[in-house]
């Protein structure tokens, strides 16, 4: 069964149309990227698979059930976790507080406590640290906790949003290698990257999406060979 197919999605802001018939589908345990210039409408995608944007027309389906009008809690409950540009996280707030924050909904809220053990043992500064203001984290630790309270919900699959942008060279690895480790454990990754070099070299498939539609896509091993990819997101 796919475990994530978005079929046909126009979606607008006003009169604007961003999104124009976008189409794609990710396996289980793949590490899917999504690739495209700023404002091609990379994050109105994963806004609108995860409820927080409405499209137009088109549709969006998780484990064969459809999630047209699902509220975004419920989408959460359902397995898909997002971590949104920016990170988001609450800074007045601790890093074990972020995590909580990671688990609300009602049903994830029971399982909070394994799952902060499970989030722990792959973030263990994260654990040693627990009291310490999300404000006063650095860049790279910001990125691990807003990772880490993605996981929270013990996720079937995750939505990264631009999760190298502003990071180290040393960080981006650290962070590409919990990517990694992610499809080891059976979860399903849609990564939005600008980072196109690295992401290749981790992610299974790619899209590529240009003032709102899919102009390429294909399996990364090919793609890295691709004239225009060479060119336009490469850099070669
Ligand atoms: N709230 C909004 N109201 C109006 N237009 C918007 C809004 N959010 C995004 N847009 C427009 O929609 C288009 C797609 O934006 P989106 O943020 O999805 O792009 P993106 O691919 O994520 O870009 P970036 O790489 O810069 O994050 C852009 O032209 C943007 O200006
Ligand atoms: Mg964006």
């Amino acid at each position: 069964m796919t475990m994530l197919e978005v079929s046909n999605i126009n979606c607008f802001y006003g009169n604007v149309q961003v999104l124009w018939d976008v189409s794609l589908k990710v396996e289980q345990a793949e590490i899917v990227a999504l690739l495209g210039a700023n404002g091609a409408g990379k994050t109105t995608l994963l806004n609108t698979i995860t409820g927080l944007m409405r499209p137009k027309s088109g549709h969006v389906r998780f484990m064969g059930e459809s999630l047209d009008n699902i509220p975004s809690h419920a989408i959460l409950e359902r397995g898909i976790a997002y971590l949104p540009e920016g990170g988001r996280l609450f800074p007045e707030m601790t890093i074990r507080e972020n995590l909580e924050m990671g688990a609300y909904p009602m049903s994830l809220w029971k399982h909070r406590k394994e799952n902060m053990e499970r989030v722990f043992e792959l973030f263990p500064k994260l654990k040693e640290r627990q009291k310490q203001l999300a404000c006063t984290l650095s860049g790279g630790e910001k990125q691990m906790l807003a990772m880490a309270r993605g996981l929270m919900s013990n996720p079937k699959c995750c939505l990264f949003d631009e999760l190298s942008y502003g990071l180290a060279p040393i960080v981006v690895t650290e962070v590409f290698n919990i990517v990694k480790s992610l499809r080891e454990q059976g979860i399903t990754v849609l990564l939005v990257e600008q980072n196109v070099h690295q992401t290749m070299e981790i992610a299974d498939r790619a899209y590529v999406l240009e003032n709102g539609r899919i102009v390429l896509d294909g399996q990364c091993c090919d793609l890295v060979n691709d004239d225009y990819i060479k060119k336009a997101y490469l850099g070669l």
